[in-house]
């Protein structure tokens, strides 16, 4: 059985750095070349500092530091590094498609597809091609048309091999996975050597019996579909809290009831201002959009609620502050806590922050924003894209800072839209005296302590639960007393 020696990954995002830098790790006999036509990425990439790399993942830098330049390299000769592989991984990005057919549903198989007519062009040895990327299932078929029409005698293998890491976690998700999945051709005996020959890889570290191998179409499928499942309990949990805000039942309490249950399990329960992130909507958009161009209507309509649900929990956050703050919050200063789509990661896209800011510059707020990790340029090119109004208009209306007690100073309300750890223990009663009064706090993360934040005078609102305020809780305590 054939030992692959040589990698290529093509695309050092998010998922392209972090798997391929595990990879080597793990297989210091096997070169891994990551390439991207983005220069400054890959040059970030290179950063002498590993603290620089582009993307900030926990526990990523010491791995670079390990393995770069021993038999990881990043590269923009795509060309050479294609050539040199026995093995390719796609891992391009595969956005929702802005434009013509399928126009915000489909997936936009651009990038994917100059990857495999590149191939075609340069490759001069037999090579085995696995989809890393997320795709629509039977993506493997046009890849296959497209790689296999050049005539030149070369042999590709298709592999799925859909990538499970949550951001923030890569790392130890890719040490400790639950499950690889491998999709291939299984009826082919050159299939089943090249999904022995990715399995052996991941066997270096990865206990085979999590090790499942599977048809292309199931693995491809698989993906789209644990991705949908996953947002679907955000936002059933999300429902709940909007429930649980007009009966007096508390979401917190609610969700760890409902996560004892070993059938339902607790994860996946937090219920937050709405999910975010690069995949969950492009993920279930693209399912939608299958079951669509299948005449499955009802399955179709089943999962676009999940999004519908999501967009209402983001607008309805923003609501609530506008509602609280006596119905105007014109020329008010308020402050997001957080850009980030969760913790742990510099990554913003699709992040609820964004619709809450464009939501709240809408009402003429004033906004403030401190993210810890996210740039200044991120933020302002994140609300730029949704061409809700002028470039110039978005810097006027909100600020980024550096500092978070002077984004909170003078605020008449603060949101926290991120869970970053540090929020956790800021001085509260600091940031309190130094607000107009009252002084309103809306927890989209239910991050901090109620009964603290009430007591330090705050009106306080957190997801999921009855608004209450110091004075009602001083009532009720007195009752129950
Ligand atoms: P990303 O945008 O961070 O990275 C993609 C990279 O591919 C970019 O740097 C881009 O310049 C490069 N690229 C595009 N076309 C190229 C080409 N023809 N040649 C060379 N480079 C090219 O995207 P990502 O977050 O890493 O996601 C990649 C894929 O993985 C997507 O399909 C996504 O759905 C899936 N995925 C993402 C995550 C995640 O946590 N971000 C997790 C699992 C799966
Ligand atoms: C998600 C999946 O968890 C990964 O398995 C998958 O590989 C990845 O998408 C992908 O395909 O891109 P990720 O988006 O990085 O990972 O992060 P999650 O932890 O899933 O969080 C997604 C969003 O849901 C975040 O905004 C998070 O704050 C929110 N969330 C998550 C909640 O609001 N409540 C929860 O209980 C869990």
């Amino acid at each position: 059985m054939k030992k692959i020696k040589s990698i290529c990954c093509i695309g050092a995002g998010y998922v392209g750095g972090p798997t391929m830098a595990v990879i080597a790790q793990k297989c210091p006999e096997i070169t891994v070349t990551v390439v991207d036509i983005n220069d400054k990425r890959i040059a970030a990439w290179n950063e002498k500092n590993v603290e620089n790399i582009p993307i900030y993942e926990p526990g990523l830098p010491e791995i670079i530091k390990e393995v770069r330049n021993r038999n990881l390299f990043f590269s923009t000769s795509v060309n050479e590094a294609i050539q040199r592989a026995e093995m390719i991984f796609i891992s391009v990005n595969t956005p929702t498609k802005t434009y013509g057919l399928g126009k915000g549903m489909a997936a936009d198989l651009k990038w994917i597809e100059l990857c495999a007519r590149q191939i075609a062009s340069v490759a001069n040895t037999d090579k085995i091609i696995v989809e890393k990327s997320t795709l629509p299932v039977r993506t493997a078929a046009t890849l296959k048309s497209i790689l296999t029409t050049t005539g030149n005698g070369v042999k590709f293998q298709i592999l799925s091999n859909p990538e499970f890491l949550a951001e923030g976690t890569a790392i130890r998700d890719l040490l400790c996975p639950d499950r690889v999945l491998i999709g291939g051709d299984q009826e082919d005996r050159e299939g089943r050597e090249a999904i022995q020959a990715l399995v052996d890889i991941y066997r270096e570290w990865v206990p085979e019996t999590r090790i499942l191998t599977t048809n292309v179409w199931s693995s491809e499928l698989s993906k789209l579909t644990a991705n949908a499942f996953l947002a679907q309990r955000v936002s059933s949990i999300n429902a709940i809290s909007e429930l649980c805000e007009k009966t007096g039942a508390n979401v917190g309490e609610v969700a760890n009831a409902l996560g004892m249950d070993s059938r339902i399990g607790s994860k996946f329960l937090n219920s937050s201002v709405g999910f975010g992130g690069s995949c969950f909507q492009k993920d279930i958009l693209n399912l939608v959009y299958i079951a669509k161009s299948y005449g499955l209507h009802e399955v179709a309509h089943y999962w676009e609620q999940v999004i519908v649900m999501n967009d209402h929990q983001k607008r309805r956050f923003a609501a609530n502050i506008t509602r609280s703050l006596y119905n105007t919050v014109a020329g008010k200063k308020i402050t997001l806590l957080g850009w980030a789509f969760k913790k742990d990661t510099n990554d913003t896209r699709e992040s609820a922050a964004i619709s809450v800011a464009d939501y709240l510059i809408n009402e003429q707020a004033d906004i403030a924003v401190y993210d810890p990790r996210v740039e200044t340029e991120k933020i302002y090119s994140d609300l730029d894209s949704l061409e809700t109004r002028t470039d110039l208009e978005n810097r006027t209306k909100l600020k980024v800072f550096s500092d978070p007690y002077e984004a909170c100073k003078d605020a008449h309300a603060i949101a926290i839209l991120t869970e970053w750890d540090e929020f956790k223990s800021y001085d509260w009663a600091r940031i309190y005296n130094c607000m107009i009064k009252p002084a309103f706090l809306f927890d989209g993360r239910n991050l901090l302590d109620t009964q603290k934040m009430l007591n330090l005078g705050f009106v306080f609102r957190s997801i999921g639960a009855e608004p209450r305020s110091a004075k009602v809780v001083k009532i009720r305590t007195a009752k129950v007393g």
